[in-house]
């Protein structure tokens, strides 16, 4: 870690650093509702009105072996770009919470990648882990959403599921406006029910640097 990452782990931020860091350590995941700034909102609502045309259907699988399955999931993404200036307070949100993490946890984590997501009705992800031990770079995975007043018979619910000693039983999160969640991606199964209407979310992992996944990752 560079000095310069040092400092910006001290700053403060609208994130609740150590309760995020306990909910992890100590069960796998926290859900955190209404974490969202406004500010924040307002730009990841705008990029997705902006690259809402871009979006592409997902792929499963991983490396060179990724297709689009749509038995298996039915969302259409794009990925953020770290660098876009009008996404500098999210992502350095992001950065600020990585190196806490680090700080907190020793997990090491490298860089932070993050997807907009679009689930049309009808939408799905049935269940999966977002790394496979010895096999991926993702060891800390975090969803948001962005869908104003999400009725409970609407669907599109997050489920996750128990690990050998995280979850007891399942747990359903609405996909509410701000609402904001993070697991460890080798250790929570978890899918995504079916959506009667529009579902947005920003989905993103926190990496460690290595060469799996049938890619060298960037130097630091
Ligand atoms: C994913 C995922 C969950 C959600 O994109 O891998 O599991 O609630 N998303 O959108
Ligand atoms: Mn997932």
């Amino acid at each position: 870690m560079s000095p310069s990452e040092i400092s910006v782990a001290d700053m403060n931020t609208w994130l609740p650093l150590d309760r995020i860091a306990e909910g992890l350590h100590e069960r796998g995941y926290i859900v955190l509702p209404n974490v969202l700034t406004t500010t924040i909102v307002a730009a990841l609502i705008d990029a997705l009105d902006k690259r809402e045309v871009e979006m592409r259907p997902a792929k499963v699988g991983r490396g060179g072996d990724q297709r689009s399955n749509a038995f298996v999931r039915r969302d259409r993404i794009t990925w953020l770009d770290p660098q876009d200036p009008a996404l500098a307070e999210w992502f350095d949100a992001m950065l600020t919470l990585r190196l806490a993490l680090n700080e907190r946890l020793f997990l090491g984590l490298f860089d932070f990648e993050c997807q907009l997501a679009h689930y049309a009705p009808g939408g799905f992800y049935r269940r999966h882990l977002d790394a496979f031990r010895g096999r991926s770079n993702r060891r800390v995975s975090l969803v948001t959403y962005l869908n104003r007043g999400w009725l409970p018979d609407q669907g599109g619910e997050l489920v996750m599921y128990g690990a050998e000693h995280a979850l007891a039983s399942q747990l359903k999160i609405t996909p509410e406006l701000g609402t904001m969640v993070l697991f460890l991606s080798q250790d929570i199964p978890h899918e995504v029910l079916t959506a009667s209407r529009d579902r947005y979310s920003v989905a993103g992992w926190f990496r460690i640097n290595d060469t799996l996944g049938n890619r060298l990752d960037p130097p630091a």
